[in-house]
């Protein structure tokens, strides 16, 4: 194996002009991890927020010059010590430790990531739609089934708006909501209407065209159990008033866009239902990819159409990311 490898990295916080490709050191083993070549980096709305520096505060591990990337595919090349669950040649779905140690994350033809956010992926599930699963997937997996966040278990009927339902974690969530035998109604532009409706959507709104409270009335009359929120504060108006009794409103942190949290939470209370940001977490991560990985592989899931950049496109590629209206997943593609 090689010691240089070339990466995508910045210098400073700032405009996607600012990328640059650059030869540096493999990043060194920990004894937990594994080092993967990376086929593929999934490409997520949080790249380019880091790249403008909006989580320079909340991230002060990060240094220059940094190398982005949450998600990626690849084939393990070696393993730390600890390490029990994967082998050299595994090819893998996988995170990064870029949030947690501030590592070289998978803009690069190499990455280190701890075992517990990397799963082996068989050979039906292919390498760009595998970079695509870590974040958008259990971020989806999280907000819907974990008890502090949307508690849906199987069975019980629930309806379900998911609002920004042709994206990364909009997706997977239709998908896993349809799954727990929930009825979902969902928001996405005129373009994406088939798509989503092919995902497995009860009940399609057009955000551009339809009102988004009067035409929910047709499907929950008495309001939702639960609303997804993948897009914003302000992308739903009155999002509290669309839900049941008790219900529960999750918006998935944008980090940029969430409005005044503490007093949307406080309004919530007043008005007997919850409001809960929600934040990926690790608990549970490998537990939830790999059971996701089974789902695609026994052709349960639906994986979202991938589109891929090169390396040098990369500044092309968040430029298109940055507007919010990327169709599908964009990956980079390193080598495969
Ligand atoms: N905090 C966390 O842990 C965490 C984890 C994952 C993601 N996130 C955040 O969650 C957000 C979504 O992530 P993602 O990966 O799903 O992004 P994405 O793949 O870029 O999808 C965004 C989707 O939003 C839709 N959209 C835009 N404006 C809309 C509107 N007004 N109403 C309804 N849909 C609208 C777009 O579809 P149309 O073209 O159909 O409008 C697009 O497909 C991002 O802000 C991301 O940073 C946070």
């Amino acid at each position: 194996m090689k010691n240089m490898m070339q990466a995508i990295s910045i210098n400073q916080w700032g405009s996607a002009d600012y990328f640059q490709q650059v030869n540096m050191p493999v990043p060194e083993l920990d004894a937990d991890d594994v080092l993967v070549k990376v086929a593929y980096a999934g490409i997520n709305p949080a790249d380019w927020k880091m790249r403008a520096g909006h989580l320079a505060q909340a991230m002060p591990n990060l240094g220059f010059p940094l190398v982005l990337g949450l998600d990626a595919s690849g084939t393990v090349v070696a393993t730390g010590k600890n390490v029990t669950s994967l082998n050299v040649g595994d090819r893998v779905a996988s995170g990064t430790n870029l949030f947690h140690s501030g590592k070289p994350g998978s803009y690069a033809q190499y990455v280190v990531v701890n075992e517990q956010r990397a799963v082996k992926i068989p050979e039906s599930v292919s390498l760009a739609a595998a970079a695509t699963l870590t974040t958008p997937a259990t971020t989806a997996w999280q907000a819907l089934f974990s008890s502090e966040k949307g508690a849906l278990t199987h069975g019980q009927g629930k309806k379900i708006l998911i609002n920004g339902a042709s994206g990364g974690v909009g997706s997977y969530a239709v998908q896993f909501a349809k799954q727990a035998g929930a009825e979902v109604a969902t928001t996405s532009s005129t373009q994406n209407l088939s798509y989503v409706e092919s995902l497995g959507s009860d009940f399609l709104i057009d955000y551009k065209t339809q009102d988004i409270t009067q035409r929910l009335k047709s499907f929950a009359p008495n309001g939702v159990d639960l609303i997804l929120d993948t897009v914003s504060a302000g992308s739903i108006s009155n999002p509290l008033d669309l839900l049941k009794p008790g219900g529960t409103l999750i918006s998935i942190a944008t980090i940029t866009d969430d409005g005044d949290i503490e007093a949307s939470m406080a309004l919530a209370k007043e008005k007997g239902v919850h409001h809960v940001y929600a934040m990926v977490s690790e608990e549970g991560m490998k537990q939830q990819l790999n059971k996701i990985v089974a789902m695609a592989a026994a052709g349960e899931l639906i994986l979202p159409p991938t589109e891929s950049f090169s390396m040098l496109d990369i500044a092309q590629a968040h430029t298109l990311m940055e507007t919010g209206k990327a169709r599908g997943k964009m990956v980079l593609e390193i080598s495969h």
